[in-house]
């Protein structure tokens, strides 16, 4: 299959546009040059009773949102910033979509070149430094998903790299050595999302993610002096650890900062 390579140097209406994949996710999108958060903006969206797919984007982000109430960094012409609207058709968890998306932005890198790996939950690491991240915002109804909002944030130029970071940081152009074209990733990115998103009850899903986890078998810390190697994924996107006396244990709630146990000593 060839791939069209577009080399439009802005972000713009017209460029995203002209690369929304044909399926489901896109068919409203919003481009913004300047906006406060994509996914404030897609929540916005999604209770004004957008359809699923609906796809905001943005040059750059004021106010830009990441996991644990901690803050995005998204200047213009520096990265991506962009928001999906999923209102999954079968039962999905949050953890799921959670790993969809940072899975699609690894399946993006890797048509680069690169070795992208998912730190569980949402974090895409290159070469073991931090070069994408994920945040789904969930919307329930009693005890039924109604949708949810799909944040993504890649660092691609080194302008994209936050002044202050609680993990090591990299961009896209340091580890792969050459300037990436913005559309190009994004394009690939769209294309990825559209595709799992529509078999999101497959384990496909979850085995791709699960091929990619950083730190298999190695030991990390996960909170409150709690430690142990890591084992896998479960059918539902938590991350199995094995403690040190044999016992596995599922983390299900994203909360959680995995930190390799070795690199707390450096
Ligand atoms: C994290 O690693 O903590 C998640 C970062 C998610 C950032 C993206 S950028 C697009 C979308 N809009 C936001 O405000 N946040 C997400």
């Amino acid at each position: 299959m060839s791939t069209q390579r577009y080399n439009h140097p802005v972000l713009n209406e017209q460029t995203l546009r002209s690369i929304v994949p044909q399926g489901a996710i896109g068919g409203l999108a919003e481009y913004h040059a300047r906006i406060g958060s994509t996914n404030d903006r897609a929540i916005e969206l999604a209770e004004l009773n957008s359809p699923h797919g609906t796809l905001v984007v943005a040059e750059e982000q004021t106010a830009g949102r990441g996991r644990g109430g901690r803050g995005w960094w998204t200047p213009s012409g520096a990265g991506l910033a962009l928001s999906v609207l999923l209102r999954p058709g079968v039962p999905a968890t949050p953890a799921v979509l959670t790993g969809l998306g940072a899975l699609a932005v690894c399946e993006a890198i890797e048509e680069l070149g690169g070795k992208p790996e998912i730190k569980w939950p949402n974090d895409v690491l290159l070469s073991g430094k931090k070069t994408a991240g994920v945040l789904a915002e969930a919307s329930w109804v009693s005890n039924a998903l109604e949708y949810v909002v799909l944040g993504v944030g890649v660092n691609v130029r080194k302008a994209s790299l936050p002044p202050s970071v609680d993990f090591p940081a990299t961009c896209l152009d340091e580890v792969l050595g050459q300037r990436i074209s913005r559309i190009d990733l994004l394009a690939s990115i769209l294309r990825n999302i559209d595709r799992w998103a529509g078999q999101l009850d497959q384990r496909e899903l979850l085995s791709a993610w699960d091929a990619r986890l950083a730190y298999r078998g190695q030991v990390v810390s996960y909170g409150k002096g709690l430690q142990g190697a890591i084992a896998g994924l479960g059918p539902e996107g938590e991350l199995s650890i094995k403690m040190a006396d044999g016992l596995e244990v599922n983390l299900n709630e994203s909360e959680y900062n995995l930190r390799l146990v070795d690199r707390e000593k450096e």
